[in-house]
C-alpha cells in the first residue's frame, strides 16, 4: 500500500517522477505529493485526490530540480487529508521522506520527541521519522538514518532526501517493497518495477534493513551498522509497453482480455525440476483475497486428483494461531503480488516450524518469492487493475499442473490420463477467447442489472470458489453489496432475501455430478420470485428454459470449468462499474499490493 518513487539524475526529475507515480497508483491514491530540491531549498507539492487530480490542482510536473521523491498514499495511519499526505519534513525542513509502510510504535516516539520540542504538523508515523532523523542527526545523514531505524518497530520502505545534500537520494526497507533501478548518469527508487521500466530494466533488490545512498553515477548499499554490501544487479523482462493500457478504456477489460495469452504462456512451464515433493503428505494452502479462492479451486484438484490431503486458509488467521505442521506438510502460499504482508507473515510462521515453502507467484524478486524453498510463476504479466483477473487464471493453471505433476508422482494418475488432462488445459486459451465473445451479451445484462443493490452469486463443488470471486468481482468494483454462496447452503439463510430486487447468478455448467443439484437449486430461486443468471455450457438449451438469462462458455473437463466460468463474471462485474460511473482500476479504500496487516 502505497506507492513510492525518487530519482538522482542531470534531467528535470519532477515529470519522470509523476510518469513513474501514475504506475504505482494501484498500491493506493487517496492523496499524492512530489518533493524536488531547488537551490538547496525542498520544494513540495501535496494534495488530496487522484495523481491526476493532485496534478491538475497543484501542477506537479513543473517543479524543479533534479533530485525527487514521489508518493501516491493509501492511508493507514491519520486520516485523507493534505496535511498527511507524503512527503513529510522535519523542524528544520532539512530533510523531505516518503514512507510506505507502517510504524508501530510511532506514538511513543512522537510523545518522546514532543517533549524534546518537536513540532509536528501532520497525524502521520511518517512524520515521526522525519523529526527521528533530525534528532539523530550529527552531521552524517545516513548514520542519523541507520540509528533512526534500529529505534523503529515495524515496517517501512522509505526514500529521504536532504537540502544540504542535493547530490544523493537514501533509501531504505524492512518488510516492505522497494527497489533500485540503475540508469545511465542517473538512478532511482521505486516500490515497484512497473514505475521505472520505461527508464531502466537493471535493478538491484533492496533486502531487509539495508539502507541505499544513490548518485548520479553510483549506488552503495550499507547494512544497518554501515557496513558496505555487495548486491547482485538483476534484469527485468517485462516491457514497459506490455504494462500501458494500449487501446482498452481500463486495465481490468486488457486484462481480462490478455487471459488466453496469459495463460498460454502459464501452461508451458516445466515443474518437475522445482521441489522434492515425493514426500508430501498434506498441504496448507495459504492466501489473501482472490489468490485465496483460487487455493479453493486448488484444493478440489489436488484433493480429486492427487489424493493428498489439502487445507486452505486465509494467510491473516494462520499466522495468529498456533497451526500444527508435521513433517512432510508442504506449504503453498498464493500471491499476484509476492509482498501481502499476511501471506509473507503466514510463510514465516510456517517455516520456523520446520515446513519446506513451495511458493507461487507472480512478481519476479518478490519478498515471498525470496523467502520460498521453491517458486512457481503465473506468467500473467504486470498486473494494474486492482481486482485481480489474469493473475487468477494464471493461478489456477499452475495449480493444476501442480496437480498433474503430484498425481504423476503419486501414482494417482496414469500417464495416459496426465496426457489427456493436459490436452485438456491446452484447449482452455482458444475457449477463453470464445468466453469473451459473449461480451455484447453480458453489456446488455449489465444494462438491466446494475441499478441493482444486492446479488447472491451461486456454486457448488469445484465452482463454489468461483461464486466467490465473483461475488468479490463485483463487490470489488462496482460497491454492489454481493455475497458467494455454496448453491445447496442457500437454503440456511440467504434464500430468506430472494425476491425480484435481488439477482441470482449461478454457475450451472454440465457435468454429471453437480449439474442436477444446481438445477434444483435454481428452481428453489425461481419459485420464490427470484431472477436468476446462469452460467452454463455451449449447448445446454434446456436450461435456458429455466433461467431468466443465460451465459455460454464452452466445454471442457469438469475439473476446467472454473478457468472458463470465471470469465463472464469478471465481464460482467467490469461493465456493471462502469455503467455505474466507477473506475474499476482504482477501486475506493482498495490497493493492489497489501503490504500492512
Ligand atoms: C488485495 C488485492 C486483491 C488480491 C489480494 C491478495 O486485496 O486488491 O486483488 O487478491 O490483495 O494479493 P496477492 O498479491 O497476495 O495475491
Amino acid at each position: 500500500m502505497c506507492g513510492i518513487v525518487g530519482a538522482i539524475a542531470e534531467r528535470n526529475i519532477a515529470p519522470v517522477l509523476l510518469e513513474s507515480l501514475k504506475k504505482l497508483e494501484y498500491r493506493g491514491y487517496d492523496s499524492a505529493g512530489l518533493a524536488t530540491i531547488e537551490n538547496k531549498t525542498i520544494v513540495i507539492k501535496k494534495e488530496c485526490g487522484k495523481i491526476d487530480e493532485v496534478d491538475q490542482k497543484v501542477n506537479l510536473k513543473d517543479q524543479k530540480g533534479n533530485i525527487g521523491l514521489a508518493h501516491t498514499r493509501w492511508s493507514t495511519c491519520g486520516s485523507v487529508t493534505k496535511e498527511n499526505a507524503h512527503p513529510h519534513q522535519d523542524c528544520t525542513k532539512n530533510i523531505a521522506i516518503v514512507h510506505n509502510g507502517i510504524i508501530e510504535n510511532h506514538s511513543e516516539l512522537r510523545a518522546q520527541l514532543t517533549h524534546k520540542g518537536h513540532t509536528f504538523t501532520s497525524d502521520t508515523d511518517t512524520e515521526v521519522i522525519a523529526h527521528l532523523i533530525e534528532e539523530n542527526n550529527q552531521g552524517n545523514i545516513v548514520q542519523a538514518i541507520a540509528k533512526t531505524l534500529k529505534q523503529l518497530e515495524g515496517s517501512y520502505a522509505l526514500g529521504i532526501i536532504e537540502a544540504d545534500n542535493p547530490h544523493q537520494l537514501i533509501a531504505a526497507r524492512k518488510e516492505s517493497p522497494l527497489i533500485i533501478g540503475l540508469g545511465e548518469k542517473e538512478n532511482f527508487i521505486a516500490s515497484d518495477a512497473p514505475a521505472i521500466l520505461k527508464q531502466t530494466n537493471k535493478v538491484i533488490y533492496l533486502d531487509n534493513e539495508e539502507i541505499a545512498v544513490l548518485t548520479i553515477d553510483e549506488v552503495e548499499i550499507f547494512d544497518l551498522d554501515g557496513n558496505k554490501k555487495e548486491k547482485e544487479i538483476e534484469t527485468i523482462e517485462w516491457d514497459s509497453e506490455k504494462a500501458g493500457k494500449q487501446a482498452y478504456e481500463h486495465f481490468m477489460l486488457k486484462e481480462i482480455h490478455e487471459q488466453s495469452s496469459t495463460i498460454a504462456k502459464t501452461l508451458e512451464q516445466n515443474i518437475e525440476d522445482n521441489i522434492d515433493l515425493k514426500e508430501v503428505k498434506r498441504i496448507i494452502i495459504v492466501a489473501c483475497g482472490t489468490s485465496w479462492h483460487a487455493g479453493l479451486v486448488g484444493e478440489f484438484m489436488i484433493e480429486e486428483l492427487a489424493k493428498i490431503p489439502v487445507e486452505v486458509e486465509y494467510a491473516s488467521e494462520f499466522r495468529y494461531r498456533d497451526p500444527i505442521i508435521e513433517e512432510n506438510t508442504l506449504i503453498v502460499p498464493i500471491s499476484q503480488s509476492g509482498e501481502t504482508a499476511d501471506t509473507l507473515a503466514a510463510l514465516k510462521e510456517a517455516r520456523t516450524k520446520g515446513a519446506k515453502i513451495l511458493s507461487i507467484v507472480n512478481v519476479k524478486g518478490s519478498s515471498i518469492e525470496r523467502e520460498s524453498d521453491a517458486v512457481l510463476y503465473t506468467k500473467a504479466g504486470p498486473e494494474i487493475g486492482v481486482a485481480s483477473t489474469k493473475a487468477f487464471t494464471a493461478q489456477l493453471t499452475v495449480l493444476y499442473l501442480l496437480t498433474l505433476h503430484l498425481g504423476k508422482l503419486k501414482n494417482t494418475l496414469p500417464k495416459d490420463q496426465i496426457a489427456n488432462r493436459v490436452r485438456d488445459l491446452r484447449k482452455i486459451p482458444l475457449q477463453i477467447e470464445q468466453a469473451i465473445e459473449e461480451t455484447q451479451h453480458i453489456k446488455k445484462l449489465a444494462k438491466l442489472f446494475y441499478k441493482k443493490h444486492h446479488a447472491l452469486y451461486l456454486g457448488r463443488g469445484i465452482n463454489y470458489p468461483i461464486a466467490l470471486e465473483g461475488a468479490l468481482k463485483l463487490k470489488e468494483v462496482s460497491y454492489i453489496h454481493a455475497e458467494g454462496y455454496p448453491a445447496a447452503e442457500m437454503k440456511h439463510g440467504p434464500i430468506a432475501l430472494i425476491d425480484e430486487q435481488m439477482p441470482v447468478i449461478a454457475i450451472a455448467t454440465k457435468d454429471d455430478r453437480t449439474y442436477k443439484k444446481v438445477i434444483s437449486n435454481i428452481e428453489e430461486v425461481t419459485a420464490r420470485g427470484g431472477v436468476v443468471i446462469a452460467i452454463a455450457t455451449k449447448g445446454d438449451e434446456e436450461i435456458a428454459k429455466k433461467v431468466d438469462h443465460v451465459i455460454y462458455i464452452p466445454e471442457n473437463s469438469y475439473i476446467l470449468t472454473p478457468l472458463l466460468a470465471t470469465i463472464p463474471l469478471q465481464l460482467f462485474a467490469y461493465y456493471i462499474a462502469t455503467l455505474r460511473n466507477h473506475d474499476p482500476d482504482k477501486p475506493k479504500n482498495l490497493a493492489k499490493s497489501v503490504t500492512v496487516e
